[in-house]
């Protein structure tokens, strides 16, 4: 860990893979290039996180943000308002879309929005790229409001911390869904459901963040899963199954085989996972056998989004 006021310093550190830990409006952000698997699987590495929730992209502005995700008329409304701002919109990802898969846990939706903070307007324009950050706290931890406290949750780790007044909001950014059917509030936060629908001349919908189980018919907080059937913990592989393997030991007769990571890297294995999923989905196999991959690491959080996918 270091602190610092460096932007360019900052600036390259995101370029380069690494990660930064910026202020923005509401707290502070833990961030990385959003286009670099690997950078986006180190996020995940660093924080502890016992799974991949998908991750905000923060980017500088709204002609950014229209490059990554489908917009539309809500969106534009919303935007205008609120942005710079702590409005984070759900929207659906373009297609082709540079931004990690990792990032968005797999989905097809991105969660996106443009900072209201000088320091974190001045790092997306010194990198130039799109940057995505969580909390900037260790899992489990409350969300870091000053640099000190950031310093403190990852003074062992390998971050660069901006040190400057952040987060004068103190309450991360309100998330809403907007990729499809009427708006949907995901997450309270900074602004106010009456200041949204007030925008809007509506009523929000309202979805509980911790509320995972698929609800009809939007569906919106689902896990990725393929659409073919996937078997955990193969040792051994049909035919006609395409294999995701783990590791140097890999049984033979696929149909077709990709490997997270032949070294037994975790932290590739997971920026690998999602994109590997996809093409596995794509192949002409009956079904994808998955090898048993380890735990430790980012492993946990590869086997649980595994689990679900299962399902
Ligand atoms: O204020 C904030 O939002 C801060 C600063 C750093 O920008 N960031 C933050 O990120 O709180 P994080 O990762 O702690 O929270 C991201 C929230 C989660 O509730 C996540 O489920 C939701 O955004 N989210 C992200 N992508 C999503 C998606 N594609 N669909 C639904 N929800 C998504
Ligand atoms: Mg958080």
């Amino acid at each position: 860990m270091k602190l610092g006021t460096d932007i360019d310093k900052a600036a390259k550190i995101i370029r380069q893979g690494g990660l930064v830990a910026f202020p923005t409006e509401t707290v502070f952000g833990l961030g990385a290039d959003a286009t670099n698997d690997h950078a986006v699987a180190s996020i995940f590495a660093t924080k502890g996180r016992p799974n991949f929730n998908p991750l905000i992209i923060h980017v500088a502005n709204i002609e950014e943000a229209k490059k990554y995700v489908v917009w539309n008329e809500t969106a534009d409304i919303l935007s205008q308002a609120y942005w710079p701002g702590a409005l984070t919109l759900v929207l659906k990802r373009r297609e082709p879309c540079a931004i990690s898969l990792l990032a968005s846990a797999g989905l097809d939706t991105l969660a996106i929005r443009v900072p209201n903070h000088s320091i974190a307007a001045a790092l997306l324009k010194a990198s130039n790229v799109p940057i995505a950050a969580p909390s900037a706290n260790i899992s489990g931890h409350v969300s870091a409001t000053q640099a000190a406290h950031v310093a403190s949750d990852f003074h062992d780790k390998d971050v660069y911390i901006l040190d400057a007044q952040g987060a004068a909001l103190g309450l991360e950014s309100t998330v809403l869904y907007l990729a499809g059917g009427a708006p949907t509030l995901l997450r309270t936060g900074a602004i106010s459901r009456e200041a949204l629908q007030e925008t809007l001349g509506l009523t929000l919908d309202t979805i509980n963040e911790s509320h995972t189980q698929p609800t009809s018919p939007g569906q919106l907080l689902q896990h990725y899963a393929p659409r073919k059937k996937l078997r955990l913990n193969a040792s051994s592989v049909l035919h006609d199954e395409a294999l995701l393997a783990f590791g140097a030991d890999v049984p033979q007769g696929a149909r077709v085989v990709y490997n997270l990571s032949e070294a037994g890297n975790m932290d590739e294995a997971a920026a690998n996972l999602f994109a590997m999923l996809r093409a596995l989905d794509m192949t002409d196999a009956r079904a994808i056998a998955a090898m048993p991959i380890p735990t430790y690491g980012l492993g946990e959080a590869i086997n649980d989004r595994l689990r679900r996918a299962a399902h």
